[in-house]
């Protein structure tokens, strides 16, 4: 079994965008701009706020982070998104998710122009990556492809199995696994017979949000495993959807919890950041 090392794949795809904010800088006299948006203060949320940032800084991106209560009312909240996407120093606006109780997402979300929605969750993005159009895509399945792209996996032809029908990650993975001529299956909490649809996998990804959700005797010998899940388990420990311990007797390829998937989402989200402010200019 190969490790998936999403960290040394990070870093060295964080390389290339630096270099292209460096050229960016040099031919308009500004560096790429990236807006995220905090509200409230989930503790998860804030750790991946704060990774984002320090990552802009290194890739020479310039960040504007906003911080807002949670009793920020919808209004306010949207004023400010309005805001930055009237700034022209803005490039890309990043609203972090899950939002607090009470705020309407959709309408939020619905403020970002697409030509600055850097996460891919504009309806235009999403319709673009439906039609096998070029778009921005979501930064964690993009993060994805780009690892897969890395390890030299192939693709077209191959069967791909999915878990979870999330917008953020299971929906736009299949997608793009679907683009790269894969033969796509999409699974969820209410599939019948998932571990035997998990077995006819030969790139399985699990985004469930469930620890240990998939166990060795569901993958077939040789698979490749992607495990996006950032589960706190029982003995406090961060762990993903994936029996790490059992499954990498069988895969072929797996990513680890963490240093997997969650690096590749940060360097996505960079390079999505500068394709933005590429496109910008032209
Ligand atoms: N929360 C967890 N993942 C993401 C993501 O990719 N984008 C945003 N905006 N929020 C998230």
């Amino acid at each position: 079994m190969t490790l998936l090392d999403g960290k040394a794949a990070a870093a060295e795809l964080r390389g290339r965008v630096k270099e292209r904010a460096a050229a960016y800088e040099a031919a308009h006299g500004r560096k790429p701009g990236l807006a995220v948006v905090m509200i409230g203060e989930d503790p998860a949320s804030q750790i991946y706020v704060r990774n984002k940032t320090k990552a802009c800084e290194e890739a020479g991106i310039r960040h504007f982070t906003r911080f807002l209560p949670a009793t920020v009312s919808q209004k306010e909240a949207e004023g400010v998104v309005e805001g930055l996407a009237a700034d022209e120093n803005v490039h890309g606006i990043l609203v972090q998710l899950p939002l607090p109780r009470g705020l309407d997402g959709g309408a939020l979300l619905a403020k970002i122009p697409p030509e600055k929605d850097v996460d891919g969750f504009s309806a235009l993005n999403i319709g673009k990556l439906s039609a096998g159009e070029e778009g921005t895509v979501a930064c964690t399945p993009l993060g994805i492809m780009r690892l897969l792209e890395r390890y030299e996996i192939p693709i077209e032809g191959k069967r791909a199995v999915v878990i979870g029908r999330s917008n953020i990650v299971g929906k736009p993975m299949a997608m793009l696994l679907l683009n790269a001529n894969a033969t796509v299956t999409v699974c969820h909490s209410k599939t019948k017979g998932l571990a035997e649809i998990c077995g006819e996998a030969d790139i399985l990804v699990a985004a469930a949000g469930r620890a240990k959700l998939v166990t060795a005797d569901m993958v077939k010998e040789g698979a490749v495993v992607v495990d996006v899940g950032m589960n706190r388990g029982e003995d406090g420990k961060l762990c993903g959807d994936v029996d790490f311990a059992g499954v990498e007797k069988k895969a072929s390829y797996l990513t680890p919890v963490p240093g997997g998937v969650g690096p590749m989402t940060v360097a996505a989200l960079l390079e999505n950041t500068v394709a933005a402010a590429e496109r910008s200019a032209r």
